[in-house]
């Protein structure tokens, strides 16, 4: 009566049509998506973790130490060189595509940061 082929194949294409977010993304639904990273430096200014989580507010507290106290220097060396607290001078010397890896993040994440109203955004 009933033409269990037939079933189960109907049964596996619909597991594989009803999981695809999960295996297609490796397992994670959410995962983020692929960013350009540096070629040739390793670390970001901070744990990448934390990068993650909270690079708004850095930027945010290194603009107020700038514009407040003029304090341009960050006291955390990368590989043995120094970096200051700059959008431009520092982020994007390491982070030369704003496209391939802000904005690609940034898309996904439906967010639109209005600092490049200002800041000048590599050329690419
Ligand atoms: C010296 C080069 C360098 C500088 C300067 C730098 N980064 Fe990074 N950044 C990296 C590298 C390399 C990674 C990847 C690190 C890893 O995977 O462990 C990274 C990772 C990140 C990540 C996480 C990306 C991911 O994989 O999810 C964010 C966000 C980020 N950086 C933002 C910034 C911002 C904002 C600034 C300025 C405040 C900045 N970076 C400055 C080199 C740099
Ligand atoms: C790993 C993903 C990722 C990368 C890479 C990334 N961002 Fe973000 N960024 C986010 C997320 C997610 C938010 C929103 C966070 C929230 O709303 O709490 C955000 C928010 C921001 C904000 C605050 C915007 C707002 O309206 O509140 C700024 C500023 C910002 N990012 C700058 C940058 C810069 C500059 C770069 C490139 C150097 C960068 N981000 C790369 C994920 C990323
Ligand atoms: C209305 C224009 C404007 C907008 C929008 C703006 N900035 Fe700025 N920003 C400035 C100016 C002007 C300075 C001072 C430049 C200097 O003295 O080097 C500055 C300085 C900074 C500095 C320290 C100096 C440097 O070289 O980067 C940081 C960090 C910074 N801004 C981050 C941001 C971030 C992050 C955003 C978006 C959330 C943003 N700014 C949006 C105008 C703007």
């Amino acid at each position: 009566m009933y033409d269990s082929g037939k079933i189960i194949t109907g049964l596996i294409i619909f597991v594989l049509f009803v999981t695809f977010p999960i295996w297609y993304n490796h397992g994670d639904a959410g995962a983020v998506p692929k960013v350009e990273l540096p070629k040739d430096s390793k670390e970001c200014v901070l744990p990448v973790e934390q990068m993650r989580t909270e690079h708004m507010q850095l930027l945010n507290d290194w603009r107020d130490k700038v514009l407040r106290t003029g304090d341009r220097s960050f006291d955390v060396k990368i590989a043995g060189k120094e970096y200051q607290k700059s959008l431009m001078n520092t982020c994007m010397q390491c982070h030369s595509s704003k496209k391939k890896f802000c904005d690609q993040c940034h898309t996904y994440a439906s967010v639109t940061p209005y600092c490049w109203d200002c800041h000048l955004a590599p050329v690419e």
